[in-house]
């Protein structure tokens, strides 16, 4: 099948798969033949041209700072929900901003573009924490597929390397660094700067959500482990049942004392199998430095699969950034290319 593909949302990561696709020979080498027909930007604007874009005019104009509609293309305007249901595209690339609590406006997205028998690929946390299983079912009932890789740890292994990879494992226990963001904001703190300074660098590095109230208080290392244990542990719970504290309390002098007793604190967020059912957190925790987490500093995630046959099993590798989560979509494009060819 050849994809057409349309951006819902086209911002940093967006973006970063933009540029992934126009970097690599995808058809030479991995038989995946593809064009993008659209692209709906809340800032940005839309256009859509069903015979396909040129992307690499697109990310110029866009470096230039100017508007999608400065495109040579008729069809401008339209909205997300215009661009899923009047659009050719058969692959609907979700990456608008996420809101944790209620799926936000990317669920409707989903929804609609399942329901319309369109494949979906997607970063965004907010349908997957709200909806994974009933999103799950719709694209199976219309026959397409809908993969998030990108929601936990950016392109760096996480969900396709406990259901794929360690498929037929029992997964007992995950846990690990889960927010690039905080950690490096408690990265730069121990090295002296000041929590306000070290946000800003992480919101100026792509790092941290739209509104990074979300990476600080914790609510998206919640939403991630929710993620997890809904979708590889099988537990069916909702983002208030992990309890969860932030790093906004933790200050220069916690992290230099910390430092002088030859500890560490990072944000960490479990998911464990227990007699009573599943035990899900999100907290700082003070960790000895040889600990093997706290040598992940900077963006840099981590998290240690605990199972039955390879006991503990650890991945570690970045958790945000443009190319880094662009690169997850590339992975689940290719994975959904394999399956339907
Ligand atoms: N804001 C998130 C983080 C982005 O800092 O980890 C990746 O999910």
């Amino acid at each position: 099948m050849k994809f057409k593909l349309a951006f819902i949302g086209f911002g940093v990561v967006g973006q970063g798969l933009a540029e992934i696709l126009l970097e690599k020979d995808l058809q030479k080498e991995h038989d995946f033949e593809y064009e993008v027909v659209a692209i709906s930007d809340m800032k940005l604007g839309s256009i859509y041209d069903p015979n396909g874009l040129d992307l690499q005019k697109i990310l110029d104009l866009v470096d230039r700072g100017e508007k999608l509609d400065r495109y040579p293309t008729d069809k401008t305007g339209w909205d997300p929900i215009e661009t899923i249901k009047k659009s050719n595209a058969n692959t609907i690339i979700e990456v608008t901003y996420t809101d944790m609590k209620t799926g936000g406006p990317a669920l409707e997205h989903v929804k609609i573009a399942l329901s319309e028998g369109k494949h979906v690929v997607s970063t965004n946390k907010g349908p997957v924490a709200n909806e994974a299983k009933e999103l799950l079912k719709l694209a199976e009932k219309n026959g397409v597929h809908y993969r998030f890789e990108g929601t936990v740890l950016s392109g760096t292994p996480a969900i396709n390397l406990a259901l794929l990879t360690l498929a037929g494992c029992e997964i007992k226990e995950i846990k690990g660094i889960v927010n690039g963001t905080t950690n490096y904001i408690l990265t730069k703190m121990e090295e002296g700067m000041e929590y306000e300074e070290a946000l800003k660098k992480a919101q100026e590095l792509g790092y941290a959500e739209a509104d990074p109230t979300g990476d600080v208080e914790g609510i998206d290392a919640q939403g991630k482990i929710e993620i997890l244990s809904n979708t590889v542990m099988g537990a069916d719970i909702e983002l208030e049942d992990v309890s969860r504290e932030g790093i906004t309390e933790l200050t220069l002098d916690d992290i230099k004392t910390a430092k002088e007793e030859e500890h560490r604190w990072k944000l960490i967020g479990s998911t464990k199998k227990t007699e009573d059912g599943i035990e899900a957190k999100v907290s700082p925790e003070k960790l000895p430095l040889d600990h093997p987490l706290a040598s992940v500093m900077g963006p840099t995630n981590a998290l240690t699969f605990t199972t039955d046959y390879l006991s503990d099993v650890t991945i570690i590798g970045p958790g945000a950034g443009k190319k880094e989560t662009g690169f997850a979509l590339l992975v689940d494009l290719l994975y959904i290319n394999n399956l339907v060819g």
